[in-house]
């Protein structure tokens, strides 16, 4: 009975390009999923964009478009970049899509008929000029503790330590800059810990990896707390249907997109919605995630299905971290490789095989590095595999393109083909560099057998003809049972061989049988060597990086450049402010009127030194609130891409007035 298996990646989100991250988590589940069709299983790969909350709403915003023109712009780009990657799915749709809306809705309304949520006010950080609570990512200021100045409002980049947005000193909202008030607000309430011996129970059931299992008891140590599902508007996601003006936290709709996207599946092409959703037993469903957000698909989400009467995972597979040439993606570095830069300059199956050599069941971070990449990929599927292909063919060529009627060591192929088991079940259990290492095993033997019978060497004499089909057909026969163990790896590749050999990889059992007294086509080259030169450019130049990292998101047109008065003003006064280390109180002179600019130049000028002096200020800026005073404007100055570059203002030639345009 073939097994009904449902799989999903998690869903990236809709802000930003496809990287290398994401790569290695939809190669992982793309193998995975390819070997149990080959297996015969009835497998549906579902994805989806993640396509709500705030960073997307305000990325929109800056961008001055629709969140819905910018979620579609990234959902083609990121379907462009699956597909390069050869990623299968079955369906890939957008938690921004009706299907979705209706199971967050639906799910929300048992969980709360259930008594599973509660309300409760929250004070939170309010943007006065933005209008909007803030999340505690889009506050900046002081850490309590180290007091290290411009830190996140949940946690100290300096010191480690974390903490509430309330105890962040001088906190500041990175959306307008201005100093947030505390206000509050209701939201609505999972109430995780009713799930605790539930979801103790489910963790011991064997559904989760040993690592995220430990973690998972440090969380229940910890005490489940209530989980806040809504955020109040504005925010781009799914309003709550008896709370208007609130919606609902895209980590809470995120998950269920895995049921949009499989009833959209369903919906196009029939098929029980219980049997996937109600029933633990019809059917089995795996998540592939990486290890920061197992929170999230360990704890919130089978508590969210058991609480709504549905079914929970089967298992989540948690993969770890990639990272470039040992250290972590970083845009500054220029290591933050996205798939788009990858795939303008090279082919898809080397690093979907090199991933495939590297990753293993477990949670450990996974390395890229350049060099073993080139070395790895052109030694293992130019030297070895394709090798093997490249060697045979022209034997069988040159007599006639067909293949012996019989193999010459039927024992050594079956050794190969009876692999077959074994190797399903290192794919089965994700242990994915066993599975290629054995592979690669079976390969060294392949050419030992050619080497050791030397079929060039026959090929003189006339005589052996014979023997030299023969041994090329041995050679082939090896080869496809190789190709067959590879194809959910290398799709193209093993399509070509298959075409190449007449044959297809459509069953994993298929290679139970040799090949034998069939035609083949013509040997084109299955595989070339990378160019090292084009792998060493995945990574940007430090410079262009630091200038990218630095760049704005997007252009602005003349009429935008416009609307910035800049005018020339002098600095008629300059004053220290009292409790502020970065500020300086300055009034300029426009020469109709004074201005008083709060501006963080402290480090870099003495007030003795402004006096007098000329600078560009944006004279119609809104003025700004701060902690020490409203600022009605801003000089500006000029500071290097990276930080304690200094900050310099800019001087003016001779005959520059007071009160003229900048332009
Ligand atoms: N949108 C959420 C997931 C919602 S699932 C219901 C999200 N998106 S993400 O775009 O940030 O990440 C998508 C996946 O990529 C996650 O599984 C994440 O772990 C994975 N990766 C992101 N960066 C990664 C690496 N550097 N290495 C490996 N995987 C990483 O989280
Ligand atoms: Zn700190």
């Amino acid at each position: 009975m073939p097994r009904k298996i449902l799989v999903t990646s998690a869903l990236p989100y809709a802000n930003g390009p496809l990287h290398f991250g994401h790569i290695i988590e939809a190669v992982q589940t793309d193998i995975w999923v390819r070997l149990q069709k080959m297996r015969g299983n009835d497998c549906l790969y579902c994805c989806a964009e993640d396509a709500h909350g705030t960073p997307i709403m305000i990325r929109a915003q800056q961008e001055g478009i629709a969140p819905e023109t910018l979620i579609a712009r990234t959902a083609e780009e990121h379907r462009r970049d699956y597909a390069g990657f050869l990623i299968g799915f079955d369906q890939f749709h957008s938690t921004h899509s009706a299907q979705s809306r209706r199971f967050t809705v639906e799910l929300y309304e048992r969980l709360r008929d259930a008594g599973y949520i509660v309300r409760r006010a929250v004070r939170q950080a309010y943007d006065e000029q933005a209008g909007m609570f803030l999340p505690d990512r889009y506050l900046r200021g002081t850490c309590p503790r180290c007091k290290a100045p411009d830190q996140y409002g949940d946690s100290c980049e300096v010191c480690g330590s974390t903490y509430t947005p309330a105890d962040l000193i001088d906190p500041l909202s990175t959306v307008s800059n201005s100093t947030p008030v505390w206000r509050d607000s209701d939201h609505l309430f999972f109430r995780l810990g009713a799930f605790e011996p539930m979801l103790r129970a489910y963790v011991a059931g064997g559904s989760l990896q040993g690592a995220v299992g430990a973690k998972l008891a440090e969380w229940f140590d910890a005490g489940l707390q209530d989980w806040d599902i809504s955020r109040d508007a504005p925010y781009f996601g799914i309003e709550v249907p008896d709370a208007p003006g609130k919606y609902f936290y895209v980590w809470f709709d995120a998950p269920i997109g895995y049921i949009g996207s499989f009833e959209a599946w369903r919906a196009a092409h029939g098929a029980s919605f219980d049997d996937y959703w109600k029933s633990e037993h019809a059917t089995e469903l795996y998540h592939f995630i990486g290890k920061d957000i197992s929170y999230f698909h360990t704890l919130f989400w089978p508590a969210v299905l058991h609480g709504a009467g549905l079914r929970r995972p089967t298992a989540v597979y948690a993969h770890g971290f990639l990272t470039i040439n040992g250290a972590k993606m970083s845009k500054s570095r220029g290591t933050f490789i996205t798939a788009q830069r990858y795939l303008e300059r090279l082919p898809p199956e080397p690093l979907r095989y090199y991933f495939a050599a590297k990753l293993g069941s477990g949670i450990e971070d996974i390395d890229f590095s350049l060099d073993d990449f080139v070395a790895r990929a052109n030694s293992d599927l130019v030297g070895k595999l394709v090798n093997i292909a490249s060697r045979c063919a022209p034997f069988i060529e040159r007599g006639g393109g067909r293949l012996a009627a019989a193999l010459p060591d039927p024992a050594l192929y079956q050794q190969f083909a009876s692999q077959r088991e074994r190797i399903a079940q290192l794919f089965e259990t994700r242990e994915y560099s066993s599975a290629i290492r054995e592979i690669m095993e079976l390969a060294d033997r392949a050419n030992r057998y050619v080497d050791q019978h030397k079929p060039w060497a026959l090929a003189k004499d006339p005589g052996r003809a014979g023997d030299v089909r023969a041994i090329a057909t041995e050679g082939l026969n090896l080869f496809r049972v190789l190709m067959s163990y590879l194809a959910p790896v290398l799709p193209q590749m093993s399509q070509a061989a298959a075409a190449f050999l007449g044959t297809d990889f459509r069953a994993w059992d298929a290679v139970a049988t040799p090949l034998l007294d069939a035609p083949i086509a013509p040997y084109k080259p299955l595989a070339t060597r990378l160019d090292p030169k084009a792998v060493a450019s995945l990574i940007e130049p430090a410079a262009a990086a630091a200038a990218v990292a630095a760049a704005p998101d997007a252009t602005v047109g003349i009429d935008d450049f416009s609307k910035l008065d800049l005018r020339i003003a002098r600095v008629a006064n300059a004053e220290l402010v009292e409790g502020s280390d970065k500020l300086l109180r300055l009034t300029l002179d426009l020469g109709t009127e004074q201005r008083t600019v709060l501006s963080g130049i402290r480090a870099a000028y003495r007030p003795e030194q402004l006096t007098g002096r000329l600078v560009v200020m944006i004279a119609n800026l809104a003025p700004r609130k701060m902690r020490f005073g409203v600022s009605q404007g801003m000089v500006l100055s000029a500071s290097g891409a990276a930080d304690g570059d200094g900050i310099f203002l800019l001087s003016a030639d001779a005959g520059v007035r007071p009160g003229m345009k900048v332009s």
